[in-house]
């Protein structure tokens, strides 16, 4: 695919010419938002949109399904990737630009380079998904090269994700400016993401336990219980129909468990419904605070 253009939305596959018509919004005093996605665009990754859209004067969208963040069996290979609903959906809202490059494009032949991040990846997710977060980091950080945006916007959806780019990017010295966005559910609860199209009927059903356990730990916490192993406990039922692989209790902006709440914290779940795995997590607030 070359160069499409709307009469308001350019769809551009090269990163030179994306980052030239960046640069050049910039000289001329303009606001660049970056919105990274892998694509199969959601209600979710629309509010990153409109954020961007409200905050920035020119709106950048990449989609740009990563294989370095997939492990050997994940979905890489089915990953869906309805682009001209993409793109269209892009259009109507008024984005300026979508990158949308095909993947030599960014990892061009003999690239060797990649981001290791530190201990904010090792638990959790990257526990169970080991190379995801490099993979990550290392597609964001090119983005970034790519698209030298002032500010980039990512989903609370991806807690663990939005900790690791905050700290690559604190630690690398690239002068964006991150923005974590809050979850959009559905009418159940049930969290927005690409993957839930994998989910059947039934499947469906059964995810909104994650946020009916969610629910659960706030109200438990609104009531006054602070231990996190009453609280996990109680999750537990809720959570019944799906297979959990983690209950964590964070402190926030952290990946740290903590045993009471006693400050803001994070609920964090993760858990397979049939062969999709889902995440899902909750700010809340203790009593106390
Ligand atoms: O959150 C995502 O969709 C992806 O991990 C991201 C940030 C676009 C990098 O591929």
């Amino acid at each position: 695919m070359s160069e499409i253009k709307s009469p308001t939305t350019r769809i551009e596959t090269s990163a030179a010419k994306v980052y030239e018509a960046v640069r050049a919004a910039q000289q001329a005093g303009e606001t660049v938002g970056l919105v990274p996605t892998m694509g199969a665009l959601h209600q979710g990754h629309l509010s990153l949109v409109d954020a961007s859209l409200a905050e920035c004067d020119r709106t950048v969208v990449s989609i740009f399904v990563n294989p370095t963040q997939f492990a050997p069996g994940e979905d890489l290979e089915n990953y869906p990737r309805p682009l001209d609903r993409d793109l269209e959906l892009l259009m109507q809202r008024g984005c300026w630009l979508v990158f949308a490059p095909p993947v030599e494009e960014v990892f061009r032949e003999g690239h060797e380079t990649s981001v290791h991040v530190g201990s904010v990846a090792l638990p959790w997710e990257g526990e169970s998904r080991p190379d995801h977060f490099g993979g990550v980091a290392t597609v964001v950080l090119k983005l970034f090269q790519i698209v030298p945006a002032d500010r980039a916007y990512f989903g609370q959806k991806d807690y663990q994700q939005s900790l690791v780019i905050r700290q690559m990017v604190a630690d690398l010295n690239v002068p964006v400016e991150i923005r974590v966005c809050p979850i959009v559910r559905e009418s159940d609860g049930l969290a927005m993401s690409s993957r839930n199209a994998y989910l059947s009927p039934e499947e469906r059903r059964q995810a909104s336990g994650l946020w009916q356990a969610l629910k659960l730990a706030e109200t438990l916490v609104a009531e006054g219980e602070t231990s996190v192993a009453a609280i996990t406990e109680k999750m537990k039922p809720v959570l019944q129909h799906v297979e959990v692989e983690y209950i964590a209790v964070l402190r926030e902006g952290t990946v740290c468990e903590v045993e009471t709440i006693t400050e803001a914290a994070v609920v964090a779940i993760a858990a397979r419904v049939g062969k999709t795995r889902l995440i899902d997590n909750l700010k809340i607030q203790s009593r106390k605070k």
